[in-house]
């Protein structure tokens, strides 16, 4: 299985949105049986939580269904059992390198996935309005089919 974890600051709004876009082209592409998929937060405030209405809406206008998806907090476990570890920006990035030294080559920014990249993450929408959520889903359609082509070259690349 390819593991794969995506990290955002309260797990609302851009992770698990990037987690559902991308197990999205996982399934259209015929590899769900391959791929763990799995988002969590760098903060406390909403563990437990559904994500936040304004990223189930624009997550559900490409029928993409987040609102299964519950809060969490990132582990030190995490940094180990994942495979490919993706911060949203890069005060995201920084909380996960100071949480251990020896995972660092698993983490890659989602921007990073981007061939001309010139972000340096995806904007926090929280205090946002819908049209920020609708951007937020724009940018992370394209990163994550950009992100799910370079892990499975990866993988082929390993067996190789
Ligand atoms: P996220 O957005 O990190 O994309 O889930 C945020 C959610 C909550 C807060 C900030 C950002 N907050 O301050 O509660």
């Amino acid at each position: 299985m390819k593991k794969v974890l995506f990290v955002c600051l309260g797990n609302i709004c851009r992770s698990p949105s990037a987690q559902g876009i991308i197990e999205w082209f996982i399934e259209r592409r015929g590899l769900s049986n391959q791929y763990i998929v799995d988002s969590a937060g760098t903060a406390d405030y909403h563990i437990g939580k559904p994500p936040d209405t304004r990223a189930i809406n624009a997550c559900s206008k490409l029928e993409v269904d987040i609102s299964d998806q519950r809060a969490r907090q990132v582990t030190i476990l995490d940094l180990s059992q994942f495979d490919h570890i993706i911060p949203m920006d890069g005060r995201n990035h920084d909380f996960l390198n100071q949480m251990g030294t020896n995972n660092q080559h698993k983490i890659k920014p989602l921007v990073n996935y981007l061939p001309y990249n010139q972000l340096l993450g995806i904007p926090d929408p929280f205090h946002g309005n819908e049209d920020d959520f609708d951007t937020m889903v724009q940018l992370l359609l394209v990163a994550c089919r950009h992100a799910l082509s370079e892990i499975e070259n990866h993988h082929v690349l390993q067996a190789s």
